[in-house]
């Protein structure tokens, strides 16, 4: 028997699951990572950029792509192409959500692991002696990570194995607010600690100096990551959008949500992380493991706040995690046939093992933790290559596809197909066919000739 497709319940069933995918750990965990990383304000400014340039046309894109062809990425671009290599671009996509899901499910279970940290009271003091420590006992060894890894890959598994709405649908309504309420609470009480002028100065006054070719590049994969675009995530949950939603708008609410949970967390992170000594805006994926734990200890009610803090934050990386799941799990679905649950179980499997090395490198696994030659550790290269680098090209891609072989006239009829105007329609052709294209392209040209050539 085949299985019926699933669809949204409703408008605001599909914005909720879309922010919910887009709002994770790319938000409050690699945003600030990648800020302290990249100097700060510049980076900032240049990401809220890229995501109008580039992450608000191609998120457009996606979801037109996935609500006309009904399909997973390789099932939609043969549909619109068929027999061309244009199928190869979902099968990148499906890979890199594989690729993607088990590093990310590796820092989705330090977060579990600190909830438990967090609510047996170990921040009491915040020394950053001891909270070195606590990151080390909860990734450094062997054990704990991979256990960690096998709850998230568990959890993520399980859902998907149950389908779009019983499964996508009801956990993200009530909670995504919650989180964000807690992220403002904890933003003011940041800013409010003494010395927190520093941090703030770092977050919000760009040093126009700083930017180069590896910031831009950063700040566009940034804007990719956190919006889930770049590998057909967009495209799979608009595939089961009914045609009478209008896309424009429920776009803008994702990218809108996204964006400003992602700047909400840098106001927690950074006036904090300068008030503490010893600890640089460069740790890499650390950070935000040892500045949090700093503003539970100094306020009251910390151990409570900081539990929710930690119990919600896996709710909102967890419905990221599965819609890097469904991805590969639609394509076995829609176009091997086979059972949803079997999909997912073995995908779930296979992102598990690949996830090992990842949870191995913070310090268990000396090679992992400092790979010879390029010095970062196995997750940070992960984080890279399928992160950043793959969906940079898929990206693009999808641009080109939307801009010259679909061609936008057939997307804007798609788009119009609610029977509402597409507004922007002109601004969006010009920016989907030439600038996001364009700015990609001059960017990883860029890239190279500066890291390869000079
Ligand atoms: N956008 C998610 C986050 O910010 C991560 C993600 C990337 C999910 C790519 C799906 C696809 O946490």
């Amino acid at each position: 028997m085949e299985e019926k497709r699933g669809t949204w319940g409703s408008k605001l069933k599909f914005v909720l699951a879309a922010a919910g995918s887009a709002i994770g750990l790319g938000n409050i965990w690699r945003f600030p990572t990648y800020t302290g990383l990249h100097g700060g304000a510049a980076f900032v400014l240049i990401y809220i950029i890229a995501v109008c340039v580039v992450g608000i046309p191609l998120l457009i894109a996606e979801l037109t792509i996935g609500r006309h062809t009904q399909r997973n990425p390789v099932g939609a671009f043969r549909a619109i192409s068929p027999k061309s290599k244009w199928v190869g671009l979902g099968y990148l996509g499906i890979i890199t959500g594989v690729f993607i899901l088990s590093y990310y499910s590796v820092i989705a279970g330090w977060v579990i692991g600190y909830i438990f940290v967090t609510a047996s009271g170990s921040f009491k003091g915040g020394d950053e002696e001891l909270i070195r420590k606590i990151f080390e006992i909860v990734t450094a060894n062997p054990f704990i990570p991979i256990l960690l890894l096998f709850v998230v890959i568990g959890i993520t598994t399980y859902i998907i194995s149950r389908g779009v709405q019983k499964g996508i649908e009801g956990w993200t309504k009530v909670l995504m607010p919650v989180l964000f309420l807690l992220l403002v609470g904890l933003a003011i009480r940041s800013l409010t600690l003494p010395g927190a002028s520093k941090g703030i100065q770092f977050y919000l006054s760009p040093n126009f100096s700083k930017i180069d070719s590896l910031v831009i590049i950063g700040a566009i994969g940034q804007a990719l990551f956190s919006l889930s675009l770049g590998m057909g995530t967009m495209l799979t949950y608009g595939s089961y959008l009914s045609k009478k939603e209008d896309l424009f708008s429920s776009s803008l609410w994702v990218a809108f949500a996204d964006t400003g949970v992602a700047f909400t967390a840098g106001l927690v992170i950074f006036p904090a992380l300068f008030t503490i000594q010893g600890l640089s805006p460069a740790e890499g994926p650390s950070l935000i493991f040892k500045v949090l734990p700093v503003i539970f200890s100094k306020i009251p009610g910390g151990l409570i706040f900081g539990t929710a803090f930690f119990i919600l934050l896996t709710i909102a990386a967890i419905t990221s995690t599965i819609s890097l799941l469904e991805v590969p799990t639609a394509y076995f679905v829609d176009e091997k046939k086979w059972e949803r649950w079997k999909a997912a179980l073995l995908l779930g499997f296979i992102s598990f093992l690949l996830g090992f090395p990842s949870a191995l490198s913070m310090g268990s696994v000396k090679f992992l933790s400092s790979i010879p030659l390029i010095k970062i550790d196995f997750l940070s290269l992960m984080d890279i290559i399928w992160g950043n680098l793959s969906l940079i090209i898929g990206s693009l891609l999808i641009a080109i596809f939307v801009g010259w072989k679909w061609g936008v006239k057939n997307a804007v009829d798609e788009i119009e197909s609610s029977g509402k105007r597409f507004a922007f329609k002109n601004i969006w052709q010009i920016l989907i066919k030439f600038i996001t294209p364009l700015a990609i392209i001059l960017i990883l040209l860029n890239t190279v000739y500066n890291y390869f050539v000079k």
